[in-house]
């Protein structure tokens, strides 16, 4: 597991180290503490900002190296802007932004979470903290040698403000989301020859430790439950499936659970119908969805959430071996319905057509949530920083969305609709499981509610925002954990009260 940033709060008081960074509002306005610390500066930080043409605006900084009346090596100043209308996620971006200015070699930094007014409150000041710890995140488990020019970020890292012991308390909440999100992206990054089903399966039963009850199906259970589809999907790899199954019960004793289902191919070769060699090597991430799943579980569980929850990841590997599934092929999903495959690269609805089935039917949920990497279209439809949000229930996908504002982690509605049905049609089956070039994110969604019933329920296909997605403040990682702190925030806005 990559290894998190270690975070100490302290009063505003404590006596700067190394590396200094405050904030300042547009117009160069510090808050009285960061003011005083400058203080010894006189006219020279006046003009290192002129000569900078740093104001303050939102995102900007200012930097001066071994500033000379202080002892630092040096001082950083981040524009916020105006920060009177920010929302949590402005102050996470922020931190986010100051821990990407404090170099590597750095012996320790002291971060002053001041500004203009009122003191901050302990969430924002925990906000800033999630910010920073998501920035530091990397995955280097395989680099035997670290760049010189590339040094780890100094070990002592103090953030200083008004409030440390509520800050202290409300960074708790926000450490176990830090630590879900890089659960998620260990699991994404993680090569297939080291993350095989098994072992995925093996990862989430550390989950024990926190408290998460956890059950692994193994194949011949799967079998028994009629999970053809999905086993199917499997059949060609010399690594067989596992469902593995989270429970997190802190809600009322007996209420029903929200359930979160993910898609965990471990490796999408694209079996029979196989991809082409370029850029193959991302179908690693193809297990993002179920990644996600186990990192939520984490986060619920390292803050006690007061909600039930269960979450079931289909694991499985997709090649082209000699007892592969066929293009032409029919197998008999648990649900009873027959599915022809034309493509045994549309293996991710195949997975969950199984697991919607199973979970509605053994867990009676409130609602289900799937996440997965389902299909190219859907990068091609919304790109890479909105996933696609597909529902049978608008009050679900409303809040989906709203949260996702709230977040960052944003995801956009697509339309499902029984037009699309007769995209579907199989001359032999119930259905097939491709409908064609045209809408294949739609088709996909639309495929996969036919396995769902009366259940609200709605699919996220995070095929271009959980891998690969373009680097942020607060990401500097390939697989970067999208749906954690979204779905974490759902359940404890609309779950937890
Ligand atoms: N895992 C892929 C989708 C994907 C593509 C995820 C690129 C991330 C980046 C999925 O299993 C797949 O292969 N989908 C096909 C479906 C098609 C054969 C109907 C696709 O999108 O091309
Ligand atoms: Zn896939
Ligand atoms: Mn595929």
């Amino acid at each position: 597991m990559a290894r998190a940033l270690k975070l100490e709060f302290a009063g505003l008081h404590a006596p700067p180290a190394d590396v200094l960074v405050l904030f300042c509002e547009e117009g160069m306005k510090l808050g009285a503490f960061p003011r005083r610390l400058v203080e010894p500066l006189g006219s020279q930080l006046r003009r290192a900002a002129s000569a900078e043409r740093f104001t303050g605006k939102n995102g900007s900084a200012l930097e001066m190296v071994a500033p000379g009346a202080l002892d630092l090596s040096r001082l950083i100043i981040i524009g916020v802007g105006r920060a009177r209308d920010f929302k949590s996620a402005d102050f996470v971006k922020l931190g986010g932004i100051a821990m990407g200015r404090i170099p590597g070699n750095a012996s320790a930094a002291t971060l002053v979470a001041d500004l203009p007014g009122k003191p901050l409150q302990p969430e924002t000041v925990a906000d800033l903290a999630l910010g920073m710890q998501l920035r530091a995140y990397t995955f280097d488990r395989y680099k035997t040698k670290r760049a010189e020019e590339d040094p780890p970020p100094p070990d002592q890292i103090t953030i200083a403000s008004a409030n440390a012991g509520a800050v202290r308390k409300a960074w708790t909440a926000r450490a176990a989301v830090a630590g879900g999100v890089y659960l998620a992206r260990d699991l994404v990054n993680e090569p297939a020859n080291v993350l095989d089903p098994a072992e995925f399966a093996a990862r989430i039963g550390d989950l024990k430790k926190l408290g998460v009850a956890i059950e692994v199906l193994e194949p011949a259970q799967l079998k028994k439950l009629g999970m053809n589809a999905l086993l199917g999907v499997a059949q060609g790899s010399a690594h067989s499936a596992r469902v593995a199954i989270m429970k997190w019960s802190g809600g009322r004793r007996g209420a029903e659970p929200v359930a979160l289902i993910g898609k965990g191919v471990c490796f999408d070769s694209g079996g029979i119908s196989i991809k082409p060699a370029s850029g193959m090597e991302d179908m690693k991430g193809d297990m993002a969805g179920a990644a996600c799943v186990a990192g939520l579980f984490h986060t619920l569980a390292a803050r006690r959430a007061k909600v039930n929850a269960v979450g079931v990841v289909g694991l499985v590997e997709n090649m082209p071996g000699g007892t592969a599934q066929r293009p032409g092929d029919i197998v008999t999903s648990m649900s009873g319905q027959t599915i022809e495959i034309i493509n045994t690269d549309a293996e991710g609805r195949l997975i969950l057509a199984d697991l919607l089935h199973y979970v509605n039917k053994r867990f009676n949920p409130k609602c289900m949530i799937d996440l997965a990497t389902l299909t190219g279209a859907v990068i091609v439809a919304l790109g890479h920083e909105y996933a696609g949000l597909f529902a049978n229930d608008d009050r679900l996908a409303d809040r989906l969305a709203r949260v996702g504002r709230e977040t960052g982690e944003r995801v956009w509605r697509m339309p499902l609709g029984p037009e699309f049905d007769k995209l579907l049609e199989s001359k032999f089956a119930d259905m097939k499981n491709t409908g064609g070039r045209h809408g294949g994110a739609i088709t996909a969604a639309q495929m996969l509610q036919r396995f769902v019933d009366k259940t609200p329920w709605a699919h996220l296909d995070i095929a271009g925002t959980g891998m690969g997605s373009p680097q942020s403040d607060i990401n500097k990682s390939w697989g970067s954990g999208f749906g954690v702190r979204l779905l974490n925030a759902f359940l404890a806005q609309y779950y937890e009260k």
